[in-house]
């Protein structure tokens, strides 16, 4: 633990080398499965494997093998996962149900969709001797598989470029073309990738990460709402992209299978730098798990409970005149909840390490976040930036600080902006500032997280 850089501690990172996308999310039996992509042998992105880990509370992650290898086929790209509860693969062969792991083969030649089980809860893997199931139609861009089951059949939703497609299948081995959607909709700054159709009661939501084109600059999730009628989704808002996370790090976030209510969690990058980032002996995190749901076409996220974690909170009332400022210190993984007692505020929080500081302005129009002095911003021209996120009033927020990074999360998870930052410093000093004309009195909770069993550790 001593020589690791910027280990994260309630987040999930990989024990050592790269980490990419979330793959395979699904509840079994008490565990939350994760899978991810993962280049055992390097901290840069190369041939991709499956690495695993499970979680019986989000917070905790225990890591296991390796669960899928490239092979003739091709490298292991992402895809989801599913519990074949009637076994119509055929593929369960006593009392155990089937995890069946459906991903994308990537070769060279072409994108293929295939297949991999298990029958120990997903301890041990084959793959399925029949694969590809699902052939490439002679599209360049043909990944990212998620399945889930809707009345009688599978569906899976398939990124291809600039639209994502949609199959189904009885039995999760043969597929047949149902329709396609967006080749003229939402954002189209960049590849269209890791596609998941989450139900809402009587809406739905087609999520589809774009890389780049996000609103601040490189890869970030748009989301469609609408209506899927078994065969195809149609789109409410045309003409409107809507941003799940305006921040430079969230991506390639999809939802547990398995689960009533809709869960997620994305992987905390962006391609344009995430190559580079000063972390070791490992490169790349999660972000934390967070909950979903629909407010008037709002995708709404809210952080899993970090309650269990907390070791000392401490609630303070803060009156603060123009120009007047607060500062606490607070430990490098902490939770801060802030409440506000005018909608109409103008704030600003700066969060200071040794040898730099990151600073958010609020205010009844936008949340601006500036790391270009946040430490260490040398490893990449494309990291250091100033990021922005309109919004309306502010009431709440939530900051989730773990190391080296920051979810920021406005009005119980309406807004949402994920970024991280490099510094140094056993803590940091966190100051909040006035910057309106009105008196401001704030509400502020900060909460220690203590430390968990290091992921990181063999
Ligand atoms: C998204 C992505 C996927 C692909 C995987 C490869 O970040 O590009 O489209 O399956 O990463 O690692």
């Amino acid at each position: 633990m001593q020589n690791e850089q910027y280990r994260p501690g309630f987040h999930f990172s990989p024990e050592e080398n790269w980490l990419n996308d979330p793959n395979g999310l699904c509840y079994l039996d008490g565990e939350y499965h994760l899978f991810y992509q993962h280049h055992p042998h390097s901290k840069i992105w190369g041939p991709m494997h499956w690495g695993h880990a499970v979680s019986r509370d989000l917070l905790h992650w225990e890591h296991l093998p390796i669960a899928l290898f490239p092979d003739d086929n091709g490298q292991i790209f992402s895809g989801s996962m599913v519990v074949d509860e009637q076994n119509t693969s055929g593929l369960q062969i006593d009392d155990h149900k089937v995890m069946v792991a459906i991903f994308t083969y990537h070769s060279d030649k072409e994108e293929t969709q295939g297949i991999a089980y298990s029958r120990d809860k997903g301890r041990t893997w084959e793959k399925y001797a029949d694969n590809p199931v699902l052939d490439n139609p002679e599209l360049k861009d043909f990944r990212d598989p998620k399945v889930f089951w809707h009345h009688d059949h599978w569906m899976m939703s398939l990124a291809c470029g600039d639209h994502i497609r949609f199959y189904k299948s009885d039995n999760l081995l043969e597929w047949s073309y149902l329709s396609s959607f967006g080749e003229k909709l939402g954002a189209h700054g960049g590849v269209w990738e890791c596609p998941d159709l989450i139900r809402f009661d009587d809406k739905w939501v087609l999520i589809v990460s774009i890389n780049p084109g996000g609103p601040n600059g490189g890869s970030a999730i748009q989301y469609f709402t609408g209506d899927f009628d078994g065969e195809v989704f149609s789109c409410d808002h045309e003409g409107e992209t809507k941003w799940a996370d305006y921040g430079r790090d969230f991506y390639a976030a999809v939802t547990w299978s398995g689960l009533d209510k809709p869960l997620w969690i994305g992987w905390m990058n962006n391609w344009q730098y995430a190559n580079e980032v000063p972390t070791d002996p490992f490169r790349g995190t999660m972000t934390i798990p967070r909950r979903l749901s629909l407010e008037n076409g709002v995708l709404v996220q809210q952080p899993v409970e970090v309650d269990s974690l907390v070791e000392e909170s401490v609630q303070q009332t803060v009156v603060l005149a123009e120009t007047e400022a607060f500062v606490e210190t607070v430990p490098r993984q902490v939770q801060v909840k802030v409440a506000v007692s005018s909608q109409e505020s103008r704030f600003s929080c700066v969060l200071k390490g040794e040898n730099g500081e990151l600073i958010i302005q609020f205010s009844p129009e936008r949340v601006v976040f500036d790391r270009r002095n946040s430490g260490d911003v040398s490893f990449s021209e494309m990291f250091p930036s100033v990021d922005t996120m309109p919004c309306s009033s502010i009431e709440k927020l939530q900051l989730l600080i773990d190391d080296s990074s920051n979810e920021l999360f406005i009005n119980d998870g309406k807004y949402v902006m994920t970024e991280l930052f490099y510094m140094k410093g056993e803590s940091f000093e966190m100051k909040w500032m006035n910057e309106g004309q009105d008196q401001l009195e704030m509400d502020v909770v900060t909460e220690r997280i203590g430390a968990l069993q290091p992921t990181g550790m063999k």
